[in-house]
């Protein structure tokens, strides 16, 4: 197949930051998605419908006005997030979940949840509106290895969160392990998963390859290659619990390439790319469109869109660097080739 035309996607999870690193990379996610849910994780968090809304427009502003792009929030879910915020959440329009950091588990959630108790009254109120749960699912406990921590999330809270709330819709968001795909595929209805290209693409022998790949490094952190082969019958089989989130966290280079490097992984300049190389060595590029364009809807309860994209089978081979802001990042596959490329695209 040298081409392909498929109903235009959705990033269900991004991070695009704020201010002139926000205008640097949101062109790259409106170019090939309608719709991104986009991470709160700013310093300070986005906490409030208010600060949420503020949000939204500094990202409807940075959008180039010759993309058609519309910006989902979530709230960031502190021990204090009230019923009525979770409310005004839901009736706002343009908040799609709260997410749930275990605080200190990634990059800014010092202010995340210390404790699932904490929260079961705000689980409560989006239990009784409808609002979707995202879950960053590993513990934090410094006594459990670093490459366990998402499988033991799963019985020492998911499961708790799944159980005491039988009707709260919950996503899993970029899973990494076997363990958690088994986990959503034996869960009851209501239970989904982002996964990102990374972890379809590469295993943890990627952030050691010949020396350490600072590029490499994003949490959850890659996992073995049995993780990865799991992930990827996941994503190409017919559940529809599996949809597309990049994960797309963009670092300055500098934050990267340091003694003590920043988690995250810039995809958004070539995400449904990359899916799409992951999909064909998988021998099911009949699938990507129901993993990045339908399923991720569906679960929100969103109408799927209406416009095509096209991709070719023509590589092409991402720069060593896009500015960011008054800095630089080094995209994914910076250097090397991409074997699929989006053609511009009708619009409706
Ligand atoms: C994300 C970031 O940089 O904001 N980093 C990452 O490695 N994925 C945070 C997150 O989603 O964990
Ligand atoms: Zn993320």
């Amino acid at each position: 197949m040298s081409s392909l035309t498929i109903t235009r996607p959705d990033d269900w999870h991004l991070h695009l930051r704020d201010d002139a690193q926000l205008e640097s990379v949101v062109p790259f996610t409106a170019r090939q998605f309608a719709r991104a849910i986009v991470m709160p994780n700013l310093k300070p968090p986005v906490t409030t419908v208010a600060l949420a809304r503020a949000y939204r427009e500094r990202i409807v502003r940075a959008t180039p006005p010759r993309y058609t792009f519309e910006p989902l929030l979530t709230l960031y879910l502190t021990d204090t997030t009230s019923a009525a915020e979770v409310q005004s959440a839901r009736a706002s329009g343009f908040i799609a979940g709260v997410k749930l950091y275990p605080a200190g588990a990634t990059t800014h959630s010092d202010a995340g949840v210390t404790s699932i108790d904490k929260v079961f009254p705000a689980l409560a109120a989006m239990e009784e509106c409808g609002m979707v749960l995202q879950v960053h699912g590993e513990v934090t406990e410094s006594d459990v290895d670093v490459f366990d921590r998402e499988k033991v999330f799963i019985d020492r809270v998911l499961r708790k969160i799944t159980e005491k709330f039988p009707r709260l819709k919950v996503v899993f968001e970029h899973v990494t392990t076997r363990e958690a795909v088994q986990f959503v595929m034996s869960s009851r209805a209501g239970v989904a998963a982002t996964i990102t290209p990374q972890h379809l693409l590469l295993n943890r022998n990627a952030i050691f390859q010949g020396g350490i790949r600072p590029h490499n490094y994003c949490l959850p952190v890659l996992k073995r290659e049995h993780d990865r082969e799991a992930l990827i019958d996941a994503a190409t089989s017919e559940d529809v619990r599996f949809f597309l989130g990049t994960d797309s966290a963009p670092h300055a280079k500098g934050a990267k390439e340091t003694a003590c490097g920043c988690a995250g992984i810039f995809s958004a300049h070539a995400a449904i790319e990359l899916y799409a190389e992951s999909f064909e060595r998988a021998g099911r590029l009949d699938r990507l469109q129901a993993f990045a364009s339908e399923r991720g809807a569906d679960f929100y309860g969103l109408p799927r869109n209406r416009t095509k994209i096209t991709l070719v089978r023509d590589a092409w081979t991402p720069p060593l660097s896009y500015p960011f802001g008054d800095s630089e990042i080094v995209p994914f596959r910076a250097g090397e080739p991409v074997a699929w490329r989006m053609i511009e695209e009708q619009r409706a």
